[in-house]
């Protein structure tokens, strides 16, 4: 049974500053994207890795990651939608996929054996976190509450079965910010397994420098 896994990264970055996408910029010495691709393509369990690229990205992405065993790079689309759909398109006979952020650089090999657990009895599995702060509308002031009981916060790797996923990526109307809403629009059912703060998203400057200096603490 053949699990692939995506690392969409055809993004601008732009909200992290310093110009140029983020997924190139320097993290612990080297760049962003390859933290995640080392990992994944180290898995066990996962027999390829692709990275959906943007156009013109090729000769950032063969500095960041042409010495490692990854599948052919897929041109990435205008939205995280169409980017995700052009690498599913290119990967046909998996039977599984994982689908992951390049901008999410800590993920471990047990979260991946979590979600390929979960999805012996789902069609979709992603990682989720307990909400824990109060929730407040509004930008400069507040403006009304929402309840936090029963919310979560998703992260990727996202996993699924291939087909399903295919079809309902082909199916889907734009604008979903993740592959378990496209999944669950086309009537798929995503099991939740438990995340990881680790595996936060960089999205600002702020967390690069939050991630600088966790490898700095720990040692990556
Ligand atoms: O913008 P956001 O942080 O939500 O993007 C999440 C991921 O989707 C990033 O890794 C980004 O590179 C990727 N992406 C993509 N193609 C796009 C937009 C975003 O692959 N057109």
């Amino acid at each position: 049974m053949t699990t692939v896994c995506l690392i969409v990264a055809a993004g601008m970055g732009e909200r992290a500053g310093d110009g140029g996408p983020k997924q190139y910029r320097v993290l612990g010495g080297k760049p962003l994207l390859r933290w995640s691709a080392e990992r994944l393509a180290a898995h066990p369990r996962i027999d390829r890795v692709h990275v959906v690229i943007g156009d013109g990205q090729r000769k950032a992405y063969d500095e960041a990651c042409g010495d490692l065993a990854l599948g052919e790079p897929v041109i990435g689309g205008s939205s995280r939608q169409e980017s995700v759909l052009r690498g599913l398109e290119t990967v046909e006979g998996a039977a599984n996929v994982l689908i992951h952020d390049a901008a999410r650089p800590f993920i471990s090999a047990d979260m991946v054996d979590r979600l390929l657990s979960a999805l012996e009895t789902h069609d979709g599995a992603v990682p989720a976190l307990p909400v824990v702060d109060s929730l407040r509308t509004g930008s400069t002031r507040i403006e009304g509450e929402v309840a936090r009981d029963g919310l979560n916060r998703v992260q990727t790797p996202q996993a699924f079965h291939y087909l399903p996923l295919l079809g309902a990526h082909r199916a889907a109307s734009p604008g979903a910010t993740d592959d378990a809403a496209v999944a669950r629009a086309a009537g798929l059912s995503v099991a939740m397994a438990p995340g990881d703060e680790d595996l936060f998203k960089l999205t600002y400057a702020e967390d690069f420098q939050r991630a600088e200096r966790m490898i700095a603490g720990r040692g990556f």
